[in-house]
């Protein structure tokens, strides 16, 4: 190393202290500019928006969780089929803000012995949540795995008592144009409805979602409490619920009533039968280059295919 006299410094190149405190200024920028993108790559968290959420208290981890590689908050918050809200990918994210999800009741009726109007907290804080981690495929062929916090909606099934009548339930998204500016357009028929057969509602797989990566659900993703059945289409898991009624006869359900040719009331993800304008055999995972082949019931086979061991499921799609 080269060590000058002070006398050989020439007084151009000593630093005055302006100029010193701007450069430390500039590389601690530049060393937390360094830190955060090293944060972005391994903390995912570290640059959404997911703090504005509040933290959802007592989750327990469930057994029916996938190891699969989550998608992020980003991804699953930004990437939304929520049509209340616009048709486009990213209109939710943008737009779903006019949602107000606090308070709110969900109205439990027909054929069960304790009906009523039950506060969305009042669930939160009654039952056990359980971080359950899915794979959600769409019928457009993407899926993602999300980290949802749920209740088993047989618990909630149970507490209710539903009677022999009780044959299907079925699940209504909020109408109100005011919070869901897309409803003032004729797109799909509102609100959006939603069926399962009672013993598909009972299945251990079948959760209200309330929460996402430990956090309160986002408005785009269904705020404050919508359906999960991670083994049927995405389309099945109606988003901000307000209604679970108890009913005798199969309901007709919002895609099936746009389409019927298309969408089914099972919905159940089956690689064996296309949709009639594209092929289900494949889907690609949000985040991934190449696409992979689909599972049938989307891999929860062990639990739910006994349910549909009757079932034509060519001609119950
Ligand atoms: N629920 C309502 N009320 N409105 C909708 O447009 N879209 C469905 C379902 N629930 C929808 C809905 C579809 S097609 C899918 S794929 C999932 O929500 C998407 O859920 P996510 O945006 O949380 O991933």
């Amino acid at each position: 190393m080269l060590i000058n006299n002070e006398a050989d410094i020439k007084s151009s190149e000593i630093t005055s202290e302006q100029d010193y405190l701007n450069r430390r200024q500039f590389m601690k920028f530049s060393a937390l500019a360094t830190a955060g993108f090293v944060l972005k790559n391994n903390l995912l968290w570290a640059a959404d928006d997911s703090e504005k959420y509040h933290r959802l208290n007592n989750v327990v981890t469930s057994r029916f969780s996938t190891s699969e590689e989550k998608n992020s908050w980003d991804d699953i918050t930004t990437y939304n089929n929520f049509y209340e809200f616009g048709t486009a990918k990213d209109d939710p994210a943008d737009n779903a803000h006019t949602l107000k999800p606090k308070p709110w009741k969900v109205e439990i009726s027909g054929h069960c012995k304790k009906p009523g109007s039950y506060d969305v907290d009042d669930l939160i804080k009654q039952n056990q949540l359980e971080e359950r981690i899915y794979r959600l495929r769409c019928v457009e062929a993407w899926s993602m795995v999300i980290p949802w916090v749920g209740i088993p909606l047989k618990s909630i099934i149970d507490r209710v008592e539903p009677t022999s009548k009780a044959k299907f339930i079925e699940m209504t998204t909020l109408y109100d144009p005011k919070q869901m500016p897309g409803q003032n357009s004729y797109v799909l028929q509102w609100p959006y409805v939603e069926g399962l057969r009672l013993d598909e509602a009972s299945n251990p797989l079948t959760i209200l979602a309330v929460g996402l990566y430990g956090r309160v659900l986002p408005n785009q993703n269904g705020a404050p409490i919508r359906l999960i059945v991670p083994w049927k289409y995405g389309f099945k898991s109606v988003k901000s619920i307000v209604s679970i009624k108890f009913v005798e006869k199969m309901p007709r359900n919002t895609w099936n009533i746009a389409a019927p040719h298309e969408y089914g009331f099972y919905a159940n993800v089956n690689p064996g039968v296309d949709h009639p304008r594209w092929s289900q055999a494949r889907e690609r995972r949000l985040g991934e280059f190449f696409k992979r082949e689909t599972l049938m019931f989307n891999g929860y086979g062990d639990q739910v295919a006994h349910m549909y061991k009757d079932l034509d499921l060519k001609k119950w799609f």
